[in-house]
């Protein structure tokens, strides 16, 4: 095998790994993270913020509320192009640590009643 075919076996091997390492669900603090650079310019991404920047967007927190959301729906959502929005990119990683915030907000926050 070269060199080459090397590297690359390792590093799909490392890629491979990494799951192991991380966080299995997600690591929503770094959802957090990539929300409020991503996504807070249209979506009220904390559960306080009770309307969202861009008044058609969701709230996260309604997101999360919504009956039969699930990290499945979520991970459809994030890789499928919304309206209005330019299609981002994002790393799985990040996918997932945005769905685990989203959701996280679900046990932390109940809906504000208004
Ligand atoms: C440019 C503004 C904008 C940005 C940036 C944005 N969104 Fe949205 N998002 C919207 C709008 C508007 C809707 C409502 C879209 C609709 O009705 O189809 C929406 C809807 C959604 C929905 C519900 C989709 C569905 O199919 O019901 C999810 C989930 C979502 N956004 C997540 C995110 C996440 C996570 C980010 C950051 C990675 C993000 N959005 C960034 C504007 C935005």
């Amino acid at each position: 095998m070269k060199l080459s075919a090397w590297a690359l076996v390792i590093s799909i091997i490392a890629m491979a790994g990494q799951p192991l390492r991380a966080d299995e669900r997600g690591d929503p603090e770094r959802g957090l993270a990539v929300a409020r650079q991503v996504c807070s310019e249209c979506h009220a991404i904390q559960a306080q913020q009770l309307q969202s920047p861009q008044a058609r967007a969701p709230t996260f927190l309604a997101l999360a509320t919504t009956p039969g959301m699930t990290a499945t729906a979520l991970s459809v959502a994030l890789t499928t192009p919304h309206a209005g929005m330019p299609m981002f990119r994002l790393t799985a990683e990040q996918r997932d640590g945005i769905i685990a915030y989203i959701l996280s907000l679900k046990q932390s926050g109940s809906p504000p009643g208004k």
